[in-house]
């Protein structure tokens, strides 16, 4: 059974996806800890109650950006998961970081890549006036929201939509489609060529 680390930032709705995904059978793995940068994290509750092990790394108690990097980089060499998930985790990885895990490390970002990386996806989408919005799961490189694509899911954007709006919408799909890619890599489905990941049957 693979055994799986989350990083995240915030609410961890995402997690809690995977969470119940894995409990009812969906996804077949385990969660071995939670990694957060934010010591009050809703996220840390959650791994709590599921009686998963938390390291804190509170971003703010470093003295500099890289001395954070470092211990986020022994962290995870320590825990040595077979992939790690990025479930809103609100950073970018030190490229040495990325390196290291390439094929091993996967993020949900708000938005169709290539469109919209980086904060406030879904308020780019509406300021852009695009006409279809949605979530990208990928593999985490050194750049922000580029790795390559495994799946995306779309939404459709409504003239009366707003950020509130199309994030509620958006974020029902990213709870179904997070889970639906870790189950493809924990069958062992996912095979990357470059850019481009073929899904196996
Ligand atoms: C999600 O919408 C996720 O896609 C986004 O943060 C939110 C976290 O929600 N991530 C990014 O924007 C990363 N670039 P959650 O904490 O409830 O899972």
């Amino acid at each position: 059974m693979k055994r799986i680390a989350v990083l995240a930032s915030g609410r961890g709705s995402n997690f809690q996806a995977i969470l119940d995904r894995i409990n009812d059978g969906y996804i077949k793995a385990e969660i071995v800890c939670l990694i957060t940068d934010k010591p009050g994290a809703y996220s840390i509750k959650r791994a709590d109650k599921a009686g998963i092990a938390v390291r804190i790394l509170d971003f703010d108690s470093f003295q500099s950006r890289d001395e954070y990097n470092e211990n986020l980089h022994e962290t995870m060499m320590e825990i040595n998961p077979d992939l790690f998930v990025l479930a809103g985790y609100m950073r970018l990885l030190d490229p040495k970081t990325a390196k290291e895990f390439a094929g091993k490390m996967i993020n949900i970002h708000p938005a169709i890549l290539p469109a919209f990386t980086g904060l406030h996806a879904q308020k780019q989408a509406i300021d852009y006036g695009v006409k279809v919005a949605g979530c990208t799961v990928h593999f985490v490189d050194e750049g922000m929201d580029t790795g390559p694509i495994i799946l995306q899911h779309v939404v459709p954007v409504f003239f009366e939509d707003d950020e509130e709006s199309l994030t509620k919408r958006i974020l029902k799909e990213e709870h179904i489609a997070l889970p639906n890619a870790l189950r493809l890599f924990c069958e062992d489905k996912i095979k990357i060529s470059g850019r481009k990941v073929k899904i196996l049957d």
